[in-house]
């Protein structure tokens, strides 16, 4: 039976790619988009979660838009460089068809887990905003949850700062709200989805598929200029699409179960994800850390996936 999923995003041309995995997954029944602040403002990523379910021929999907800023302190900056003023610059995805639905993220989330208590997955690959106010304001729905798997963190270098992974970064506050629940979430961090990668030629090989071609290949090539800039590198990280991947096929990421604390102080490692492998915080074990990963497994399975989405448009 295909798992029921929620997705909060902040879609972002990674995002983009994580929507287009989980809807082309059979293993995975996406029942929602909810959508947060983060590399975009909230107005332009709840238009981007739209335009892509549009793009893959969902437009009934439904999608609740979130927070509109992070909890306590509003970030110095967000993901434009990257991924363009629009979210999903390169796309040529036209506007969307509609609107969000009338509820907002949480409550969206709250009634659908609350159907079905214990069944669903919320699968968070933007900042935490939406999940930490989940928490907070309908604690019953929140541990109605089965799980929570978050693409956040960094153990071995961040992307705002030395040890701040963006989606940590953008909202500490609520990435340690969340890491500290009794969920023991998952968090699939740069050190594994740094090693998530498209190569150039990889993409000349997706703008071939009818439909997705290209408006996919279209956003990864935009993306991959920073990246060129950043790592010297013609390759685009999958950050977004890797989590979603897990919840597919869990054999493509290891994980280690172990204690992660956020740094939520305002010094230079604000946003930093402290990660307690060996156990020397003396904190309990609270997340399961991603590793390492089946970096050609999981690429066989996007490509599957993408193809066959594509082909059923
Ligand atoms: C994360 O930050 C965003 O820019 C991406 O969409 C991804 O979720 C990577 O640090
Ligand atoms: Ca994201």
């Amino acid at each position: 039976m295909a798992a029921p999923v929620i997705l909060d995003c902040d879609p972002g041309i990674d995002d983009a790619v994580a929507i287009l995995l989980a809807l082309a997954s059979p293993e995975l029944d996406l029942l929602a988009v909810t959508t947060v602040a983060g590399n975009v403002p909230l107005a332009s990523t709840t238009a981007n979660a739209l335009r892509v379910l549009d793009l893959a021929g969902r437009p009934d999907l439904p999608v609740g838009r979130g927070a509109e800023r992070s909890l306590v302190h509003l970030p110095a900056d967000d993901s434009k460089e990257t991924h363009g003023e629009s979210g999903l610059d390169g796309s040529g995805l036209p506007e969307p068809s509609r609107g969000p639905g009338p509820e907002h993220a949480v409550d969206l989330i709250a009634r659908l887990a609350l159907d079905r208590p214990g069944e669903v997955t919320l699968c968070a690959v933007g900042p935490l905003t939406n999940v930490a106010l989940l928490a907070a304001l309908r604690p019953e729905a929140f541990q109605a949850l089965r799980r929570i798997v978050v693409m956040g963190g960094a153990a071995t270098g961040g992307n705002m700062s030395p040890y701040a992974e963006f989606n940590v970064w953008f909202d500490p506050e609520a990435a340690a709200r969340v890491v500290a629940s009794a969920h023991d979430p998952v968090l699939v961090g740069l050190d594994v989805t740094r090693q998530a990668r498209l190569s150039a030629a990889d993409i000349d090989r997706l703008a071939e598929l009818p439909v997705l071609g290209g408006p996919l290949a279209g956003m990864l090539r935009f993306y991959m200029r920073k990246h060129v800039d950043w790592y010297g590198e013609e390759v685009v990280f999958q950050h977004d699409a890797l989590a979603v991947a897990h919840l597919v096929d869990p054999s493509v990421l290891e994980l280690a179960h172990c204690h992660v604390e956020v740094d939520t102080s305002f010094g230079p490692a604000r946003g930093a994800t402290l990660v307690d492998r060996l156990g020397v915080f003396g904190g309990h074990a609270n997340a399961h850390w991603a590793v390492d990963l089946d970096a050609e497994r999981f690429r066989g399975l996007l490509f599957e996936r993408l193809a066959a989405l594509a082909a059923s448009r």
